[in-house]
């Protein structure tokens, strides 16, 4: 018995195997909450517990995540879903509304989460400072908004305001009239303003009840229950009797509380646990005990209960003795996110026993003791020494043991201690090396009495360097240890190349820079305390302070340039109006493919995988997965009754039949009445292998074999020459790894089979309904006509969603086929990462001629981009780079030849940049690598370079109105730019182990799809009797406004209100032979033949309108209407001139490939710790050059949400392949995305005014995908600050730093005495690549 939405909930059959969120999603059809990776790592699924906490004596609320939280762990308690806070047909709840009115949704997958997190945060402190905002949700990811608008809707509970970076320039600072009247120009507009009002404020008393029920019955939680369900009977004792006699009865039983750690093996994993037995309702199991020696916590404490205990604790009994629990409190912060925290324990934290656990190494190094009980022996405590973790993810507990509690001895006089932890983001990520230190100094002295060092991700589990702890007994804290220091802790830990996790080299290095940062800290508090003659020096004083300054509490600005003065009210373009779907976004209501009912004889398939890259199949064994519950069938290559060849260059298989050549690559599908089912049966069918070799899984190999698609060339001018007679030659490589999509919502399609004349209906999460409609008739051998694809919305696509799609598309249309039932497939967020592709990783070995003034002659580059194991788009990828090949430069001489790699990773595909910004990305490197080596400023090379007005590029495309000069000295002069790096280098000048480093970076993008064909779009309107409009064109809404912006076109066209017109769905039915929704045409397309059709419903309606022109549009439609004339229009569009001649065996190449190009250049500033690697973002201005804004608030969100996604794949991202070819990299665990915290702490965004392009709708310019390779600006800001720390080094001159600067690559780069040995850059991507 539970309640949701304050609704009881009674299961009389409850299957301790199921989620609360299959529960609530399936069961009780509340759809709002969203499954996004079922690991706990992203927060879709976060909903609001509240329990009576019998301790507290009070009710308490608190974030969980539902993927992982088992259903029957919710007897008793109360569940809040977005559903039950707020709806569109009542009221919005205060969040709701205010993300809304902030833009801070776009595809909307990801809100609800996020808005149950804020919710809970409310419920507990109605009046959250930021930081309490910020840990809130740190749970949570988004990949559309760059996290922003969502920091700045949810400040507005806080009591912090904003302000602007401009200061006294500021245009708010300026009375409005006077500057208007000053200048005649059109006024700055901040975003903020227009969202400042909210119809309602929060009022905490409004709040929904504790379910008195609930209340009464508060004694539940001492009835010991068992739950028996298909496969696993779960067991809740309530005394420590029951519980130890459970655990000897079942000793291989889980004790499971949080099910963090557990729920992953059997969600994620597929695994069964046959007993499970939850001691959370053990109240022996959840105290914390102090007395004068030390703090006793119970094994089922959970950590967010934890936490203020031990603030608490630190409160009352002082800094000195507590250092251990402010230690576990530091780590605690960024132990996973709030949902985690929320229901995980200490002892699942222990007895999981991983090498990268935060907290063991903290019991281990400040002396703590286990105390275990086994039932029929009693208790026994064991030291959490060397011995504990005899072995990876084992603990000495015996058999049938429980852990009780954990016990940690307070720190004695002349006792230090403290932990740290780096890992690849963060916040909500584990460890790639955590430590935790401890001295015991003979009293009054600096003479080294005790000392413990335990780390973890050093070895298979928690490690002390016992060596180093030896050897430094009876040494004096003098600055001669370290080096010796240094020498013991290698021979602690000499890790073999071939270590699990790699990073050899960094790890060690961190390691020692941990020790060294804990020398100062020491050192540093022994002068304070008088022991120590000697202070830290000035430049080392940085490593005491957190890395940058403060939080997002600093200010962030939106501005554009408000509409004329005489644009009429009811003419929406260019006016901030929020997202079509914000309202039914942020309740919940907003329906995804996942959302759709399931129909009464439903189906779910689940696709069976190569877990070979390149192997003969020998033999498919589906013998036992026939025997499993709720097995219907299994399709594959001989259920195809078209053509099993499919993709756009028909270089995919639907299912393959003798061959693999990925892992990943689909080879049947299961076909059962559930989900669930369907996953345990695909898991029992049995594929052999015969390997092919060889294995070609990089570009590295792909070169070694000669395995390509393709080569093009593209030359303008004599290359070769002009480097022979250049002042300068430089030679360079570099490499830039690919990057996951991460959309919150995976692929997935429901196909429902009409059974008459072969009608088939998909519904798709697709990017591109057409080619799916196409694929899927293929498959069948019948006419497009008769299959109809609908497309609601997706949640966030970014070009993953383009063609990879077919991948189950095509398999689920086979199995509908074959079943005649309607047939659901939604990819989990594991198989989605590892079967759909991702954005191609680049290789660029490059020579640049310049002369000694800094000016280009030459560049000869050769790009290779990683295709996968069909070519799907990759060949339009590299001529995309190939195109952007000269970055915003004028070069006279230019040769560069792309090739495809064909290797055996799963295929890659589009990715927002479409490979520009790859190319761009490679053009700013040796651009930067110039500068270097004439030791100029490289804004100053950029500017030297730089394209101007009438310019023609190496494809012969000539600049008209050229705008970027514009936003380049814009954006420099709107940060402050030349001020900001004097004190950059006074900055760096002052510290040792922090730097800085700041940098514009320019862009210029081309606008239009490659294939000339692709380029046209249709749109159909219908306006019907009462006023009230239909649009549909052919895009697909995936976050990115353009719904909104094509209702705001017709809005303009027809003279009417936005809200008089609505767009239902994208379907093939309405708008036929569409192109994908890509290459940021969108609205420019689409937009221009809603434009089209609303203007012959104009020119229809022209007569009536001057025969009455005082009519309402009611009353004209109804005129209209009575009349006769039609009322419906459709609406075609081709984006005129652009042709591209280019011959891809000479290079000569000749056109306008492009309709126009987007232009803009942001500066950043970065701060690294030089010991770590790890940065902050402090500030990113941009200003973007968006002709006149179609709707300045959407379009300031797609830049403001593709720089973050580029700062992911520049900065943090990487996905890694193992030898087998494997992707390891699967799902929010081990895969990193940008989360809240990694948003620049000032980001401020404007659009260049008085811009116009009159190839575009409205002369408004493409979006999506320029604003991208801005990120750049962070890469570059970092490398300086790289730079920086190599001076101190005596390292000067140029280096390579790859993308992305994980914090392996900076700290490794950096290069000093912690590095293992006189650093090399060569010789570290050596190691890297070997
Ligand atoms: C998204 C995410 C982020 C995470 N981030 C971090 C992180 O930053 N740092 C980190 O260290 N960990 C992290 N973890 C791991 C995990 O959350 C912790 O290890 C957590 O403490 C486990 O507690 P639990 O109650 O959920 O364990 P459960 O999954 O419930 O149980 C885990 C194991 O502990 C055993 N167990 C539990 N209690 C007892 C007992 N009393 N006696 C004997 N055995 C027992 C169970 O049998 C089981 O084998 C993360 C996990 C997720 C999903
Ligand atoms: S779906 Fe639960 S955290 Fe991602
Ligand atoms: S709006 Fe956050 S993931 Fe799309």
């Amino acid at each position: 018995v539970f309640y949701v939405n304050g609704v009881k909930v009674t299961e009389p059959h409850p299957e301790p195997e199921t989620t609360l969120l299959v529960y609530i999603r399936t069961k009780l059809r509340l759809t709002g909450t969203k499954l996004g990776c079922g690991e706990g790592g992203c927060g879709a699924c976060t909903v609001m517990v509240s329990k009576w906490d019998k301790e507290k004596n009070r009710i308490v609320h608190f974030s969980v995540n539902s993927c992982l939280a088992p259903v029957v762990s919710m007897h008793g308690y109360a569940v809040t879903t977005v559903e039950g806070i707020g709806s569109t047909k009542t009221k919005l709840h205060a969040v709701q509304e205010r993300l809304a009115k902030f833009h801070g949704s776009q595809c909307g997958f990801c809100t609800p989460g996020i808005v149950m997190s804020m919710y809970t945060l409310l419920r507990n402190n109605p009046v959250p400072d930021m930081e309490s905002i910020e840990k809130s949700l740190q749970g949570n990811l988004c990949r559309c908004t760059g996290y922003r608008p969502i920091l700045g809707a949810f400040r507005t509970f806080s009591a912090s305001k904003n302000g602007c970076p401009m200061g006294d320039k500021c245009c708010r600072n300026k009375p409005s009239e006077d500057s208007k009247q000053e200048n005649g120009e059109q006024q700055e507009v901040h975003l903020e303003d227009q969202t400042d009002s909210f119809s309602q404020q929060y009022d905490p008393t409004q709040e929904p009840i504790f379910p008195p029920e609930l209340l009464v019955s508060k004694a539940e939680s001492d009835v010991s229950l068992k739950f028996v369900g298909e496969r696993v009977t779960w067991y809740r004792p309530t005394t420590l009797d029951q519980l130890t006699d459970l655990k000897e009865k079942f000793p291989d039983a889980h004790l499971v509380v949080g099910n963090t750690e557990i729920g992953i093996e059997t969600g994620v994993k597929g695994r069964c646990y046959p007993v499970i037995v939850t001691p959370a309702s053990v109240r022996e199991l959840s105290h914390v005990k102090t007395d004068n020696l030390g703090i006793e916590i119970g094994a089922s404490c959970i950590l967010s209960d934890l936490v203020e205990r031990l603030k608490g604790i630190v409160d009352e009994r002082g800094q000195n003795p507590t250092q251990a629990l402010s230690s576990m409190l530091e780590m605690l912060h960024w132990f996973a996110g709030d949902q985690i925290r929320n229901v995980a324990v200490i002892g699942g934290n222990i007895m999981t026993a991983s090498p990268i656990s935060d907290l063991n190494p903290i019991f281990m190094a400040c002396g703590a003791t286990a105390k275990f009980m086994l039932h029929s022996r009693g208790e026994r405590k064991v030291p959490m020494d060397q011995t504990f973790f005899p072995s990876y993810r084992k603990t000495s507990a015996l058999k049938g043991e429980v852990l009780i509690s954990v016990r940690l001895p307070f720190m004695r006089q002349s006792e230090y201690m403290k932990a740290y932890m780096q890992s690849k983001r963060r916040e909500d990520d584990i460890a790639i090396v955590n430590a935790a230190l401890r001295v015991k100094f003979h009293d009054g002295t600096r003479k080294v009495e005790e000392f413990s060092a335990a780390f973890g991700g050093m070895a298979a589990t928690s490690v002390l360097a016992q060596h180093t702890m030896t050897n430094i007994i009876g040494r004096e804290w003098e600055d001669d240890l370290i080096d010796d220091v240094a020498q013991w802790m290698r021979e602690d830990f000499c890790l073999e190349v071939n270590t699990p996790g790699g990073m050899v080299e960094y790890r060690e290095a961190l390691a020692l820079s941990f020790f060294f940062k804990f020398y100062l800290h020491v050192k540093d508090l022994l002068f304070k305390d008088g022991i120590s003659g000697e202070k830290i020096s000035p430049e080392e004083e940085c490593t005491k302070v957190p890395l940058g300054g403060n939080h997002h509490g600093s200010i962030s600005t939106q501005t554009w340039h408000e509409v004329p003065d005489d644009q009429p009210e009811d003419d929406t373009v260019g006016r901030a109006v929020p997202h079509h779907s914000s309202q039914v976004q942020v309740t919940g209501e907003a329906r995804y493919t996942d959302d759709i009912p399931p129909y009464a004889d439903e189906l779910h398939m689940w696709l069976v995988t190569s877990q070979r890259c390149h192997a003969h199949i020998r033999d498919v064994d589906i013998k036992e997965a026939m025997t499993s519950p709720g097995f219907v069938t299994y399709v594959d290559h001989r259920d195809v009754p078209g053509s099993n060849i499919t993709g756009v260059m028909k270089g995919d298989c639907i299912f393959a039949e003798d061959k693999v050549t990925c892992v990943g690559q689909v080879i049947g599908a299961v076909v059962a009445d559930t989900y669930a089912h369907a996953q345990r049966a695909a898991q029992l069918v049995k594929v052999s292998y015969e390997d092919i070799f060889p294995r070609i899984l990089t570009i590295e190999d792909a070169i070694e074999h000669v395995s390509y698609y393709s080569s093009a060339n593209l030359k303008v001018g004599d290359a070769d020459a002009a480097l022979k007679a250049s002042d300068h030659v430089l030679e360079g490589e570099m490499r830039i790894a690919g990057q996951e999509h991460f959309y919150l919502e995976t692929n997935g399609c429901l196909v429902i089979p009409k059974n008459e004349f072969g009608e088939i209906e998909i519904f798709s999460s697709t990017q591109n309904p057409t080619d799916l409609q196409l694929y899927a008739a293929e498959a069948l051998g019948i006419d497009i006509n008769k299959v109809v694809v609908k497309v609601k919305r997706l949640g966030g696509g970014f070009g993953g969603k383009e063609t990879r799609f077919l991948v189950v598309s095509n398999p689920a249309v086979i199995a509908a086929n074959k079943c005649g039932r309607p047939v659901r497939c939604i990819l989990t967020r594991q198989d989605d990462m590892l079967i759909t592709g991702q954005r191609h990783s680049f290789y660029s070995k490059y020579k640049v001629g310049f002369t000694k003034d800094g000016k280009l002659t030459s560049l000869v580059n050769h790009i290779y981009n990683n295709g996968g194991n069909t070519a799907d788009l990759s060949l339009s990828v590299m001529n995309r780079a190939m195109l952007h090949a000269d970055g915003t430069y004028k070069i006279p001489n230019v040769s560069i030849t792309g090739k495809t790699c064909k290797t055996n990773i799963a295929s890659n595909t589009a990715f927002r940049g479409f490979g520009a910004p790859q190319s761009l990305f490679i053009a700013e490197d040796w651009i930067q690598k110039v500068a270097a080596r004439l030791g100029m400023p490289p804004e100053k090379v950029r500017e030297i370079n730089m394209y101007k007005e009438g310019d023609t590029t190496h494809f012969g495309q000539i600049l008209t109105d050229f705008n970027l000069p514009r936003c380049w000295r814009e954006c420099l002069e709107r940060s402050n730019f030349e001020e900001r790096k004097a004190k950059v280098e006074e900055y760096n000048l002052a510290n040792r182990w922090r730097k800085r480093g700041i940098s514009c970076i320019p862009t210029k993008f081309g606008i239009s799809f490659g294939l000339t064909q692709l380029n046209q779009a249709g749109a159909l309107v219908h306006i019907y009797k009462d006023g009230s409009v239909l649009l549909t064109h052919g895009g697909t809404e995936m976050g990115q406004g353009l719904h909104i912006k094509t209702i705001q076109i017709a809005s303009k066209c027809l003279g009417i209100p936005v809200s008089q017109i609505y767009v239902s769905n994208t379907s093939t039915e309405t708008v036929p032979n569409t192109a994908p929704t890509a290459a940021s045409v969108g609205s420019d397309i689409n937009g221009m033949a809603v434009k089209n059709a609303c203007k012959t419903l104009m020119g229809r309606l022209e007569q009536l309108k001057k025969t009455n022109p005082a009519a309402s549009w009611k009353e004209l439609i109804m005129n209209a209407y009575n009349e006769r004339i039609s009322l419906s229009a459709t609406g075609f569009y081709k984006t005129p001139d652009i042709y591209c001649d280019w011959n891809k065996e000479t290079g000569e190449c000749n056109g306008m490939p492009f309709n126009y190009f987007t232009y803009g250049a942001a500066v950043s500033e970065v701060e690294i710790d030089c010991l770590t690697g790890d940065h902050v973002v402090l500030q990113t201005d941009i200003v973007m050059d968006l002709g006149r804004s179609l709707n300045p608030a959407v379009d300031i969100g797609q830049i403001e949400g593709a720089f973050v996604q580029g700062y992911g794949m520049m900065m943090m991202e990487e996905p890694l392949i193992n030898e087998g070819g494997s992707l390891i990299t699967r799902g929010p665990g081990a895969y990193k995305i940008p989360g809240f915290g990694d948003c620049p702490r000032s980001f401020n965004v404007h659009l260049l005014k008085n811009s116009k392009n009159e190839r575009a709708v409205f002369s408004s310019k493409g979006v999506g995908e320029p604003p991208l390779f801005l990120s750049a600006s962070v890469f570059f800001a970092a490398k300086n600050a790289v730079t920086a720390a190599r001076k101190h080094s005596n390292l000067s001159g140029e280096f390579r730093m790859d993308s992305p600067a994980t914090v392996e690559r900076i700290r490794m780069c950096c290069g000093d005495k912690f590095t293992s040995q006189e650093f090399s850059p060569e010789e570290f991507y050596q190691l890297l690549e070997s």
